[in-house]
């Protein structure tokens, strides 16, 4: 049955024909430190919501950075380094977050990543993140052409907000960052949705970028 609805807030009417033939895997990440009045999870949430009600049987997974990873240290690289056949078990043990969160990336179909500017760049947590799931050989491997990024490509939407700096400017330390290496693992139909400058943008601002998700959802349903 078609189905109408509208963007809770003030986006556009979506006219949405619920896919109950497919469960996508849902990835969500979010690395605000913060839970009140967080405007990453706040635009996370919506493009979670909107994907759920394409995908009502989709399975989501959440991620939330603030509940905190382990750092790199000396040990977990020596574990990464050793073959996997050689490892003690208290190699393993150290290496079973990383597996999982390279297992869950890897069985991911669509990504939803929602990160606040730190700093001119990614939050730590985030950062850790990454260094759990940049794996060689599990999701790149470097070979004669240079590197190949061994994760399946996925639809990826980074919910990207800043107080003040503009995202894609020259102090913008983290978009391109984040491209490369979601690429540098295969990982290369990312679009960044830009909620930059929320300091002075106001409500007009918020309710555009609402919208935006409204257009992406719209666009990603068409393909
Ligand atoms: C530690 C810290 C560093 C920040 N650094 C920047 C920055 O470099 N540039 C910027 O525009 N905003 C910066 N901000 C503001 C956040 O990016 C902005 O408030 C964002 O909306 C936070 O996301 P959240 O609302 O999901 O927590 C910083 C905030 C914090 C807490």
């Amino acid at each position: 049955m078609k189905q109408l609805w509208k963007g809770e807030r003030g986006g556009n009417v979506i006219t949405a024909e619920p896919n109950t033939m497919i469960t996508p895997n849902l990835l969500r990440i979010d690395a605000s430190g913060r839970y009140h009045q967080s405007m990453s999870r706040q635009l996370t949430d919506y493009l979670i919501d909107h994907l759920q009600r394409l995908y009502p049987d989709a399975r989501v997974i959440t991620r939330d950075l603030a509940q905190g990873l382990p750092y790199l240290d000396e040990e977990m690289i020596i574990a990464y380094n050793t073959p996997e056949e050689k490892r003690t078990s208290n190699q393993k043990e150290l290496l079973q977050i990383s597996d999982e969160l390279v297992e869950e990336l890897k069985v991911t179909d669509i990504l939803v990543i929602g990160v606040p500017m730190y700093n001119f760049t990614i939050p730590a947590t985030l950062k850790a993140y990454l260094d759990l799931v940049v794996r060689s050989r599990l999701t790149f491997r470097y070979t004669e052409n240079g590197p190949k990024g061994l994760l399946s490509d996925k639809k990826t939407y980074i919910l990207a907000t800043t107080a003040g700096t503009k995202l894609f400017g020259p102090l913008d330390y983290m978009s391109d960052y984040l491209r490369h290496i979601l690429g540098f693992m295969g990982i290369h139909d990312v679009e960044i949705i830009a909620a930059d400058g929320l300091i002075k943008g106001g409500e007009g601002k918020i309710a555009a970028i609402y919208r935006q998700i409204d257009t992406l959802i719209t666009e990603f349903q068409a393909l």
